[in-house]
């Protein structure tokens, strides 16, 4: 997916260029600065005096030196006050400069930090919020991999009601053990021997055990019917929803050339968490999110506690994938899109 938000050491991040926020000495400081200026080694300091300072919501680009990136972009955030001093654009502002110099210098990965979310104050959900949006408009029309590294887990505010609501529902529905249900298996296994027949090589279907004729029976029924696989359906959903192509991957922040691979192979099997973003993208409701998952040889399961919280949210019709990703982050998930 383009844009991910991972939860890293920024200096850690082998990617083409990481983003700095620094101040406008471009001298160094605290935090992510002096993080990135202790792993670069003392290189960093000259080229950045070489640099003559920063403006606000401006971007430079220096040698990564010591890190494991090629480059580093400083830019410098605004300082917070109370939201009606333009902080908004001006942080938006540090996102898009930063991207463009990445853009100039040809990288296809940038790592940024949450930029003024630390020592300059900005409350951090609307931090993440505007590096979001920012990040997200650039990548509707340029191509590359995007990382929000967030260094702590307060990153997101989750709602305590909100929080305290997903946790109950997960004790309602999660099972312990990963159980899976002998129609799972069954489903699952057959799903395989399909990609396999779809690829050319011919396997009798697997031979459901006794108990399971019911399943068998119902599952050959399905089979039957199984005209359509994950790929016909997206494109049928899309076209039912008036979207284009690329309203609806880049809506789901899927990578252009994934998309194409799906469209153009319908036997191509994608991740469960790419399924589950075209879903959102295009608002399924819960069935026939299961029904596109199914097609793919997925399920949600109740023993995975990140199914589990996005069918809390699909039950109630919430597709703000945002807040899917701030209660997934809250309870340790990995995320969907942003
Ligand atoms: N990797 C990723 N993120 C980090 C790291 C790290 N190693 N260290 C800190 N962060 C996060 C913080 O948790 C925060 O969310 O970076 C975000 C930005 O915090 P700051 O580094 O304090 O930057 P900012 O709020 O923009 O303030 C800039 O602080 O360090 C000084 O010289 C800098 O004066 C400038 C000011």
């Amino acid at each position: 997916m383009p844009l991910e938000i991972v939860r890293n050491d920024i200096t850690k991040m082998c990617v083409d260029a990481i983003v700095n926020a620094a101040n406008p000495s471009l001298l160094g400081g605290g935090g992510v600065d002096g993080a990135i200026h202790r792993a670069a080694g003392p290189r960093l300091l000259e080229a950045c005096r070489a640099l003559h300072g920063c403006r606000t919501g401006e971007a430079k680009i220096t040698p990564g030196f010591d890190l494991p990136c090629r480059h580093v972009i400083h830019t410098v955030g605004p300082i917070w006050q109370d939201g009606r001093h333009g902080e908004r654009a001006m942080l938006s502002s540090c996102y898009k400069s930063a991207l463009a110099l990445a853009q100039a210098h040809g990288c296809e990965s940038v790592a940024f930090p949450l930029i003024s979310a630390g020592a300059y104050g900005y409350p951090r959900a609307q931090a993440v919020r505007v590096a979001v949006d920012a990040i997200s408009g650039f990548l509707l029309e340029h191509e590359m991999m995007v990382y929000l590294v967030v260094y702590t887990r307060d990153a997101f505010e989750i709602s305590g009601r909100l929080f305290a609501d997903i946790a109950a529902y997960i004790d309602d529905v999660y099972v312990d053990a990963h159980r899976e249900t002998c129609s799972e298996a069954f489903r699952r296994r057959t799903q395989d021997v399909l990609n396999r027949r779809f690829a050319g090589e011919m396997e009798p279907l697997p031979r459901c055990a006794a108990p399971m004729a019911a399943q068998g029976a119902e599952l050959d029924d399905r089979l039957s019917r199984l005209d359509e696989g994950f790929s016909q359906m997206l494109l049928r959903k899309i076209d039912e929803k008036h979207m284009t192509d690329a309203a609806c991957y880049k809506k789901a922040n899927i990578d252009r050339r994934l998309f194409h691979k799906i469209k153009n192979n319908p036997a191509y099997r994608p991740e469960k968490t790419t399924v589950l973003a075209f879903a959102i993208a295009l608002e399924l409701p819960l069935k026939e999110t299961r029904d596109m998952l199914e097609k793919a040889g997925y399920a949600l399961s109740h023993a995975s506690k990140f199914d589990i919280i996005v069918e809390y949210f699909l039950e109630r019709g919430n597709y703000n994938v945002f807040e899917i990703n701030e209660a997934l982050f809250a309870f340790d998930q990995s995320l969907i899109g942003v």
